[in-house]
């Protein structure tokens, strides 16, 4: 089971899987600067709070680089521009913004910006690794397990979270079935969890995320395991939006309900989840499927990217 790479690191610039043609086309994007990386992280070229918090590590160690080779503008390096920038190409995932401090930090420490993306990167892999072995102690023989969005490889540099435990499981012969919820309105879970579960040659079902309830209630789903985006100090996780009704439905039907998420998605200084700022993105992806439009032009929209699902929720949290 050898999972395809969101990111390839060379000489001087990196490369991502272009995440929005999925599943119907592979194709790696060139990242060179830090605008390319900004562009990405905002178009959702990559997407996932562990990968973004990566892509924009590199994004920062491009600006620093610039720097690096052209001595003309020693000294006026715009760091904490950049890093702000970054920060604001997408608010809810606290794995940018800790990703991003980490780095200036460094740079203050006149530490190697670019080694310290890719220390940051190899780290992401082991955690995936040990939240998978830790996770998977949890998961029965024989469990149909439920999933949103997706935090596969596509959302890490590894196995994943929610996806990396299921993976562990299904080598421990664990897993009889994988429920991918579709993910409206960007479909994480049809166009890339199920394509992840197809490689790794996990049995699987797509549902629409309004089948939960039903499937629930008729005694077919044994766990739901989650990512997360944030997690407060309190334990309240944000993750992609439909995960608090799961939460919820999970509660009233008495199954287990897990947060999988490695130690940079938790950020102590918020104390709980009503703190936590949720992105809202462009009305167009309610709108509009493959840009076609769904409804009467003009119709208002909501369109929150993720919600909080308070800790008195959930069974546990699976960290690294
Ligand atoms: O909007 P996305 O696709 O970036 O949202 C991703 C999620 O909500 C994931 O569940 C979360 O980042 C955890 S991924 C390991």
């Amino acid at each position: 089971m050898k999972n395809i790479l969101s990111i390839l690191v060379l000489k001087d610039y990196i490369k991502v899987l272009d995440q929005n043609l999925l599943p119907f086309k592979v194709k790696y994007v060139t990242l060179k600067s830090l605008s390319d990386v900004i562009l990405a992280i905002k178009n959702m070229t990559v997407r996932g709070a562990p990968l973004i918090g990566i892509v924009a590590a590199f994004g920062l160690a491009f600006a620093w680089r610039q720097v690096e080779t052209a001595p003309v503008n020693r000294g006026r390096f715009p760091l904490k521009q950049a890093a702000k920038q970054l920060k604001a190409s997408r608010p809810t995932a606290v794995n940018l913004a800790w990703a991003v401090d980490r780095l200036v930090q460094a740079s203050k420490e006149k530490c190697n910006l670019w080694e310290e993306a890719k220390a940051i990167m190899e780290e992401e892999k082991a955690a995936c690794d040990r939240m998978g072995r830790k996770g998977a102690k949890l998961i029965k023989k024989g469990s149909r397990i439920l999933t949103i969005c997706n935090t596969g490889s596509l959302a890490t540099y590894g196995d994943g979270t929610a996806l990396g435990v299921i993976r562990e499981a299904y080598r421990q012969g664990k897993i009889k079935v994988v429920y991918a919820s579709e993910t409206r309105p960007r479909l994480q879970g049809a166009r890339l969890t199920v394509w992840e579960l197809k490689q790794s040659g996990i049995p699987h079902f797509l549902i629409t995320d309004n089948m939960a309830a039903h499937l629930m209630q008729r005694g077919e789903i044994d766990c739901v395991i989650a990512g997360a985006d944030r997690i407060a100090a309190n334990g309240d996780s944000a993750n992609k939006i439909g995960t608090y009704s799961l939460a919820v439905l999970a509660k009233y039907h008495n199954i287990p309900f897990y947060i999988v998420a490695p130690a940079s998605t938790i950020d102590k200084r918020i104390k709980s989840g009503k703190d936590i700022p949720i992105e809202e993105r462009s009305s167009d992806e309610v709108l509009m499927i493959k840009g076609q439009l769904i409804t009467l032009k003009g119709t208002k929209v909501k369109n929150p990217a993720f919600d909080v699902t308070p800790r008195n929720l959930i069974t546990a949290i699976i960290t690294d």
